[in-house]
Parts: C-alpha cells; structure tokens; sequence
C-alpha cells in the first residue's frame, strides 16, 4: 500500500501497523485496561449531528483560530507525543517541518527525542513544550529555564499522568525504551527489516530533555516506570501555581476534565486546558473530552481557551468540536500513523487531508469562518 492510496485514519494505521515492530505499533495503538475510553473517544463524536445550513456563499472560507496567544491557520494541532524516533527516524523533525508547513502549532514532549531548541529551529510554527513534573526539582527548573531561552510559546503541563496506566499491551510485548528484547521480541523486530534497517542507520536513540538528570537504570526503563518513578505524585495546584508565575507566559495543563478543575485552573492563572483523557492511555473509564465540552466551556470559556484532545479523526469530528465552543484541538494517533508510515511526507499528507475535509465541511455546514459555528448546528441524539 503506498501514500497515495491513503485517505483516511484507517489506511495510515494499517500501513504503520505492517511497518513498525509489534511492540512498537502497539504502543501507539494501545490504551489503558479495557482500552473502553480510547473507543468512546471517537464514537462520542456520533451521538451528535451536524444541522448545516445553506445559501450562505461559501466561496471563501478561513479556518483560522487564535488559541493561547498564537494564530493558527488551522483549527488543529499536533499534541505533543513521547518517542517519536522510535515511530520514524525523521521523529519530532518531521511533526515540527510538517506543523509549520500547515501554519500550526505542534507539541515537544518532555520524552522527546530530538531536543525542544532543534525543533524551534526546524518549524515556523508556534511550538508547546510538554511538561511532566518530576521528583527531581531541578530538573523541573531547569526544563523550564530552556524551553523560556529556546523561544517555546506555550507551556503544556500533563495533569492526568501522575502514575502509568495500565498498558496491558504493553506488558505482554515488553514495551521498554530503549530496547531490551527477549526472544520474542527480537522476532518481532526481526520481520520489519525496514524499520531495523533504518532504526540502526540513523543516529541513536536520546532523551535530550532528560538526558542531564535522568539515569535510564542501565538501559531499561518503562514508561510505567517512568511515570511511577520519576514523577512526583504529590504534586499539588500550590505547586502548579508557582511553575505557572515563574514561567510568566501562556500555560495551559493537559488532562482536565471535571468543572471545579477547569475553575481552578482560572484561579491559579493559567491561560488554557486541554480536556483530555491522554488518548485513553491512564484512566480507562475516563469522561471523554468531547463528553465533557459544553459544561466546562459554559463554566470558564469566557476566561480561559478551551481546547480538547481524543480520538479526532476526521474533520467533521474538529467542526463538532469547535461547535460546542473548543478554541482548537489536538491530533496525536492522527498525525503518529502517518509519521510511522511515511516520515514528513505522511504527516504532511494526512494535515492535508484535515485540512481539505475542514475546509469542505465548512462548505457545507455555511459557514466562512470559525466563530460561525455555534451550538445551533448540532443537534444530540439523546
Ligand atoms: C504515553 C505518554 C508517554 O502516553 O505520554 O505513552
């Protein structure tokens, strides 16, 4: 199957999944226990409908939003996502060259494998540094001292993460980073050669956010490891408070999703959420970002930007999104397939695709612009 015979979600996953090693395809693919939330992100798109409207004259339209200070030319970004060498030896290269190529922004992970500075050099999108709050203070400082002198536009700190989910798929592959393969595993590697092939031809696997202060135990370490024992579980909104005053710029945290949050989030100064559920990946059973829209954005939409994130595939899913009052929202698997596919030119290919099935479902809902679309144009089933 080439490029360009892939229109949809669908037809990317399926060339990653004949690419990548199993251990790897289903890191990405995969989600917490019974993986319930990662389904119901998506299907929660469906128990609402479009009602467009007609005769409005269509002819030009500007999908445009502003969010956290930054103007985006589309109405989506890509969130920041961990490992990304590991999908494609381009990695973060290509999401950051792609993003800028389609004017929007895009995210670096805190477990990123090319540094937050090299990709500011690589996109003239605004760019998001993807926090997570360590145990270890100074590291914290310091991961904040250099995303300020590398010009990144706006902090991203990961709320819902505070130990690993349950990745049961993981377990069973051994999922680790960076490798260290039994028997099994290493067939596993052993029948995607062009993954190999490239993977061994490329420079090395580095953590460059936390290769200063992180020792990966001798090679080996999970990310439910990771998470479990590199992050601070006692961290509190007092601690988030400070980081968001000494960062003194746009802050937004990521994984909100009940309405006394979002509200505190107003109280301590920040400047955006993302509800989010982490692609299902932490607590399954988890409300759905899209789910929870509406309360939250009739509680704090006038203080704060709202953003959501979750199991987005088509454009259509964006303009019920936006609908219900989200200022963007965030691709991850969306954008992840196609990177592993097919490096930038994948990820490129498929910003097209979200970029030409807004702009035609824009068209035919009549609308011209962003802020046309309102409540009035969805209907629940309920
Ligand atoms: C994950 C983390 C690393 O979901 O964001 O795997």
């Amino acid at each position: 199957m080439r490029l360009s015979s892939c229109h949809n979600f669908h037809d990317f996953r399926r060339i990653a999944k004949q690419r990548l090693p199993a251990p790897i395809f289903n890191y990405i693919d995969g989600a917490a226990d019974d993986e319930v939330t990662l389904r119901r992100n998506t299907t929660a798109f469906d128990d609402c409908d479009l009602v467009p409207n007609v005769l409005r004259g269509v002819a030009d339209v500007d999908m445009s939003v502003t969010v956290m200070g930054q103007k985006l030319a589309m109405p989506v970004y890509c969130s920041p996502t961990a490992l990304q060498r590991l999908f494609h030896h381009q990695g973060e290269r290509a999401v950051a060259a792609a993003a800028g190529k389609y004017g929007t922004m895009f995210g670096v992970s805190s477990l990123g494998t090319v540094s937050l500075e090299e990709a500011r050099k690589l996109s003239g999108g605004p760019q998001v540094y993807q926090f997570y709050f360590h145990k270890d203070r100074g590291l914290n400082r310091e991961m904040m001292a250099r995303a300020k002198q590398a010009g990144i536009q706006v902090m991203m700190l990961t709320v819902d993460s505070i130990t690993g989910g349950n990745r049961e798929r993981d377990k069973r592959t051994g999922f680790a980073i960076p490798f260290k393969l039994n028997l099994a595993g290493i067939a596993q590697f052993a029948i995607k050669p062009f993954w190999a092939l490239n993977y061994i031809t490329h420079e090395s696997f580095k953590l460059p956010q936390l290769d200063t202060h992180v020792d990966m135990g001798g090679g080996v370490m999970s990310i439910s490891k990771y998470f479990t024992e590199m992050l601070d579980p006692s961290m509190t909104w007092d601690d988030v408070a400070e980081m968001v005053k000494h960062w003194n710029g746009q802050f937004c945290l990521k994984g909100i999703m009940s309405v006394e949050d979002a509200k505190r989030a107003v109280d301590i100064g920040c400047t955006g959420i993302v509800l989010s559920n982490h692609g299902g990946r932490q607590l399954d059973g988890s409300r759905t970002g899209f789910d929870q829209l509406a309360e939250i954005v009739d509680a704090v939409g006038d203080k704060i930007d709202v953003m959501m994130d979750g199991g987005v595939q088509r454009g259509t899913h964006v303009l019920k999104a936006l609908s219900l009052g989200a200022k963007a929202v965030g691709l991850g698997r969306y954008y992840l397939f196609p990177l592993a596919a097919a490096g930038q030119p994948g990820v490129e290919r498929a910003l097209e695709q979200m970029r030409i099935e807004i702009e035609r479902a824009m068209k035919l809902m009549g609308c011209t612009s962003v802020d046309q679309l309102t409540r009035q144009n969805l209907r629940f089933r309920r």
